[in-house]
């Protein structure tokens, strides 16, 4: 077979099969295997030197035109694929605009931290600090500081989480004040809300991890009037026009000691089967009293020189009275139904 006779066959079938090929990639491949350096084109090539010098270029013209021709068919296959690959993206991109929107389901603050955050707020505007103190404690800060005596029912295993290591998780905010008044001087307004641990078990008004904020005030001649003074304002500027009662109590790291009650909201003390204040018409929110002596004493103060009022208000608690919630366990079995109504 004379080399134009192949060179055209070559052409006649490699346009045929270009027929046959859609994808990018097949295409490619046969590009190279026709018209590359090792192609089937330069191999018959090859044949032209044993062609008389004078036919060369006829040959020459016609494998370049076989070339060429080769070359455009190719091309067109090539972007007749990727106009196909494409079209067929864009039908599965397509966007219907006029299906309804999805929308975004919005977050809500927990009522607990939004009980605490409005808590907070009402210190702050009265010249509070807010301070934060560890949740891991040792006995010397939750305890000994505070004036317990070694066989305090609190300090005993049943209430206390201990840690292997001797520590414990605080048992209530307190320990801050001593953290507080260790590290610094007089004249002391401060909040410490945060976390706090005892082993309860689980019910309608107990957990084993609960929220407190205490509350202290250090300087020279404060008195239990300041204590009622302030507590009264705050109770007022959180629950609106509400009735306030100190009942004496014993906490060991304060003397006096009080317990404070809020008249109940929802019933007023008019309906006996009422089930946030159980008919009692009064509810506990807080603990109170002048910082102990000895705890003065503990912290390197001077109980001749100054003196303080402390109280510590469970968050739980006021979040409750605050929503008429009658069960604490709401606030950390995460159901929506119960926290999208804030
Ligand atoms: N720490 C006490 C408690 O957890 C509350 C309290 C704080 C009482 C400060 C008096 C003064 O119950």
């Amino acid at each position: 077979m004379s080399l134009v006779a192949e060179i055209e066959a070559l052409e006649v079938a490699t346009l045929a099969r270009v027929e046959g090929l859609s994808s990018d990639e097949a295409l490619e491949h046969l590009r190279v295997e026709v018209l590359g350096r090792k192609g089937a084109l330069t191999a018959i090539l090859r044949g032209l030197k044993d062609v008389p010098a004078g036919d060369r270029p006829a040959i020459g013209e016609r494998a370049n035109a076989a070339k060429r021709a080769i070359e455009e068919r190719i091309e067109a296959a090539l972007a007749a694929a990727r106009a196909v690959a494409e079209s067929s993206r864009l039908a599965s991109e397509v966007v219907d605009v006029t299906l309804p929107a999805r929308g975004w389901p919005r977050g809500r603050r927990h009522p607990l931290l939004r009980t605490m955050e409005e808590a907070i707020d009402i210190f702050e505007r009265m010249g509070f600090e807010v301070v934060e103190s560890p949740e891991i404690e040792d006995d010397e800060h939750n305890f000994e500081a505070l004036n317990f005596p070694d066989d305090h029912p609190a300090r005993d295993m049943q209430d206390t989480f201990l840690l292997e290591d001797g520590r414990l998780l605080r048992t209530h905010c307190t320990p801050s004040q001593v953290h507080v008044m260790r590290a610094r001087k007089p004249p002391l307004a401060v909040i410490t809300p945060g976390p706090t641990y005892r082993r309860d078990d689980l019910d309608l008004t107990h957990a084993p991890m609960f929220h407190q904020i205490d509350c202290f005030l250090v300087d020279e001649q404060v008195s239990f009037a300041d204590l009622k003074g302030f507590l009264t304002e705050f109770l007022t500027a959180f629950f609106g026009d509400v009735a306030v009662r100190f009942r004496a109590s014993f906490f060991p790291f304060v003397e006096p000691g009080a317990e404070v009650d809020i008249g109940c909201a929802l019933c007023r003390g008019k309906d006996a089967a009422c089930r946030v204040c159980r008919g009692e018409g009064w509810l506990e929110i807080l603990g109170a009293g002048m910082i102990h002596p000895n705890v003065l004493r503990a912290v390197g103060y001077d109980p001749e020189k100054v003196s303080g009022f402390a109280f510590g208000l469970g968050v739980e608690r006021l979040a409750m009275l605050r929503h008429a919630i009658d069960d604490i366990r709401l606030f950390t079995e995460n159901d929506l139904r119960f926290l999208r109504q804030f």
